[in-house]
């Protein structure tokens, strides 16, 4: 298996890197199914990254539908230690508008169908989550976009990212709860992630793109596919330069990840007590 020490998850709009170098596309399988497509390997500042299209690279899978677990495996398989997952949400705060960036050091879980966990069927394990995003790698994030000065992007260093379920978006009476919440964006993919990447020992940091003002602003239009796309289009150049020099950033200075150890403590089974 070829290996790749930072990985890249791309969402709606964002379904390729064009700076990657020498790539291999790989067909992992994995014990909970094949991940949403070919995982891409490439060279990018020097360092073997691997890129994964979050929906597929012809956009076939509804969040619902994700294979998170075979996403998250699949990467731990080639030997990630950082993920950086890009996505597009929505904002829920009139400061935040579309084009910004949003770095979210928080999440509220509103999903209903999701398998967010690698344990159970014998193995108890409990992670600790009250940080769900690596600090550590979300200032190198931070850093990143700030010094690349990008025209029209607001940069956001924290905020509350509401992981809803979907497909359909919220009303308003919900966009206006999650508002009352102080939640600052909302997506419907990056908390099973967050999740599972942790349950894998693996950094996680999220790059909330923001395309809309969901349903709840008096002066925008309410979300339509069109604008999601549009606006990550807008924005998917600047999304790859901050990955770019992410990358580099890390692979100069790769700093140390609580996550990495987040099994230490965390299993409850008697592994060596199995039947
Ligand atoms: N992704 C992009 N915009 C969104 C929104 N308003 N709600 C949920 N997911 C989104």
């Amino acid at each position: 298996m070829p290996q790749a020490s930072i990985g890249i998850i791309g969402g709606s709009g964002l379904y390729k890197m064009d700076a990657l170098k020498d790539i291999e596309e790989v067909q992992v399988q994995t014990p909970f199914g094949s991940p949403s497509d070919a995982l891409i390997l490439g060279t990018l500042e020097g360092t073997r990254v691997a890129f994964l299209a979050r929906h597929g690279r012809n956009h076939a899978l509804l969040p619902s539908e994700l294979p998170f677990r075979a996403n998250i495996y699949a990467m731990k398989q080639l030997g990630v230690e950082y993920l950086i997952s890009a996505s597009a949400v929505g904002s829920l705060k009139a400061e935040a508008k579309p084009l910004d960036m949003v770095v979210p050091d928080q999440f509220i879980d509103r999903t209903k169908n999701r398998i967010s966990t690698f344990f159970g069927e014998g193995i108890v394990a409990h992670i600790t989550f009250g940080d769900p995003i690596c600090q550590n790698l979300a200032a190198v994030l931070t850093d990143a976009i700030a010094s690349l000065n990008l025209p029209e992007v607001t940069l956001h260093r924290s905020g509350t990212y509401v992981c809803m379920e979907g497909p359909a978006f919220s009303t308003k009476a919900e966009s206006n709860l999650y508002r009352s919440w102080g939640a600052t964006v909302i997506g419907m993919t990056n908390l099973p992630e967050a999740k599972l990447a942790r349950e894998a020992e693996i950094a996680y940091a999220t790059l909330a793109l923001v395309t809309d003002y969901d349903c709840w602003h008096p002066d925008h239009d309410s979300v339509t596919v069109e604008m999601v796309i549009g606006n990550l289009l807008r924005n998917a150049v600047n999304a790859q330069k901050v990955i770019q020099e992410t990358v580099r950033r890390l692979s100069e200075n790769p700093p140390p990840s609580e996550a990495h150890s987040a099994l230490k403590y965390a299993i409850l089974t008697q592994l060596d007590k199995a039947p």
